[in-house]
């Protein structure tokens, strides 16, 4: 619940204009042990903890004292449940951001992501990632149960989905994600014949 919360202001501040809010959300306090004062836009700010956040520009001129030391962001303690609920997949469909102050370690893949291409496959109640280079296949493990629910490609990156381990030139792609056109780009996988997919191809121009 207070992940949706944040998620949902986050995004609906996104686009506000730079005014000051007349007063702070009341999440402030808990968003600001998070990091939040640190890590969120200006204009963010100013919208939701302009009362508390320096960096706001809307007159506050040091972060609140909360018991927790503010510049260290902290893992919270939801973030393998949130990961590894399905609907939820966190590191893969967060926004960056969000993936830095609350999952910092349990996201550590993708907030500075080394592989081209990776899948998250749901396995038991797990989300797992396995990760690959352009000269790979990587093979996803999916079954009927264990599901293939997310794939990343990083910019320039195209991520084929195959029905067999290891897939040949003749064989025919199920489908084809990017090439990405943002540094990290994830795509949500939802059709059955996609999500049990074994084997998968990473191309990067
Ligand atoms: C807070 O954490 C930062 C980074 O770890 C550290 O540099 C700073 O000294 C800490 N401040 C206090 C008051 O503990
Ligand atoms: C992909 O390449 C990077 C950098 O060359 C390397 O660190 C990483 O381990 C590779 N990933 C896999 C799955 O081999």
């Amino acid at each position: 619940r207070v992940l949706l919360a944040i998620v949902g202001c986050a995004t609906l501040f996104g686009g506000a204009s730079a005014t000051c809010a007349a007063a702070d959300n009341v999440n402030c306090p808990t968003w600001i042990k998070s990091g939040f004062c640190d890590n969120y836009s200006p204009v963010t700010l100013a919208v939701s903890c302009p009362k508390s956040c320096p960096k706001a520009g809307c007159g506050a001129t040091a972060v609140p004292s909360t018991g927790t030391n503010t510049t260290t962001v902290t893992e919270n303690a939801n973030c393998a449940k949130w990961n590894n609920d399905p609907k939820n997949g966190f590191c893969a469909t967060a926004t960056a951001d969000q993936k830095k102050i609350f999952c910092k370690t349990t996201c550590a893949a993708e907030i500075a992501a080394v592989d081209d291409c990776a899948v998250f496959v749901q396995t038991g109640d797990k989300s797992v990632r396995t990760g690959g280079n352009r000269t790979t296949t990587i093979k996803t493990a999916a079954t009927t149960t264990n599901l293939l629910m997310n794939v990343f490609a990083k910019e320039k990156c195209t991520v084929g989905l195959y029905s067999v381990e290891a897939p040949a030139a003749t064989d025919t792609v199920i489908k084809s994600y990017g090439p990405a056109t943002a540094p990290s780009q994830y795509f949500k996988i939802t059709v059955a014949a996609e999500q049990a997919a074994k084997g998968v191809t990473c191309m990067c121009t």
